[in-house]
């Protein structure tokens, strides 16, 4: 813990309290100039500290940004969240994963951007990242499972967006193969795992993932492919960024601690009892592959298995996936 987050610390402990220069000083066995420099970093990073002579410093309103002290405070993880890197602007949190996993970063690591000027969508396009509204955010993963296995962390991704959106209101969001996460409908986050591996032998899984949070209406481009929407916009009210945050960091724990004791069946019970397709006609376009079919459900490679006319199942591996009105 850094002297920082230890001052942050004893303000939380005792909440609209002073702390006098003095306690400071003997707690943390520093100068009165030391305690000052602090405060005034504190400030410049956006927390709004009130100073007194008489009295001492009151804390009274916290950054809206996602800054690590923020993040990790109470977050009681055993793996995602020991570490928070935090960037203003960067251009992608995935590609600085990378970096960082290249580099030999801990399993659990997570990257999280105010905004990016690279985000990355999948199938290689972009995805539209804003500072001050929604949530960018990668984590590191390191799990022991042959890179056959791999998608199926997408999976573990989508269902922890989903609980934390259900944490945080009376939503029902809604999970839409191969990665989307849907309310009413609408795109409201999207996820794009990317992998690093020898045939048989995972070196890192960056699990990236994009909420849109706060995001207005008039904030969304106006060609985006797939509708879109926030959770401001269907549920009226504004999100705090930081508990959403904490809430999908503490799901992912718990979800890829899960995955290592019991495997993929429960995480793939999870996604399915949320996914908008089962049972349902769709129809498939990748490339110059196109289907129409119906849905059975996902298999073990996390492949959307697809039955067609005639009785035959085929496998579809990646792709846009459509909903049809009708049977077709
Ligand atoms: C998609 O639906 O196309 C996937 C979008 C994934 C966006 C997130 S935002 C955080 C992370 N960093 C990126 O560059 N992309 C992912």
């Amino acid at each position: 813990m850094t002297t920082r987050d230890t001052i942050l610390e004893l303000f939380k402990n005792r909440p609209d309290h002073f702390l006098s220069g003095a306690e400071v000083c003997r707690k943390l066995g520093i100068s009165r100039t030391a305690v000052w420099k602090h405060i005034s970093q504190l400030r410049d990073n956006g927390y709004e500290i009130e100073a007194i002579p008489s009295r001492g410093y009151r804390l009274l309103s916290l950054p809206d940004r996602l800054l690590p002290a923020e993040v990790t405070s109470g977050l009681q993880t055993r793996s995602v969240g020991c570490e928070v890197i935090y960037f203003d602007e960067t251009d992608s949190t995935n590609a600085q994963a990378r970096i960082l996993a290249d580099a030999g970063a801990r399993e659990g690591t997570v990257v999280i951007a105010d905004s990016q000027n690279g985000g990355k969508g999948r199938l290689g396009r972009s995805w539209f990242s804003p500072s001050g509204v929604n949530l960018y955010l990668s984590v590191i993963l390191r799990p022991p499972i042959s890179p056959r296995f791999a998608t199926q962390l997408t999976f573990l991704s989508a269902v922890a967006v989903a609980q934390a959106i259900e944490a945080t209101g009376s939503f029902l969001p809604q999970l839409k193969w191969p990665n989307d996460v849907l309310l009413n409908g609408r795109k409201v986050a999207g996820l794009l795992n990317e992998l690093n591996a020898e045939t048989e032998q995972i070196h890192y899984l960056v699990l990236g993932i994009g909420v849109n949070l706060n995001m207005r209406t008039e904030q969304f481009p106006s060609d985006l492919r797939t509708p879109a929407t926030s959770l401001l916009l269907e549920e009226g009210k504004t999100v705090s960024r930081l508990k959403f945050t904490q809430a999908l960091l503490r799901s992912l724990d718990q979800l890829y601690a899960s995955y290592l004791s019991t495997g993929f069946l429960p995480l793939k019970q999870e996604w399915e009892s949320r996914c908008n397709m089962i049972d349902q006609w769709v129809e498939v376009d990748y490339q110059s592959y196109q289907r129409v079919g119906q849905v059975s459900g996902v298999d073990e490679s996390g492949a959307l298995l697809l039955s067609l006319d005639g009785g035959i199942t085929e496998k579809v591996l990646a792709g846009d996936v459509r909903l049809l009105s009708r049977g077709a």
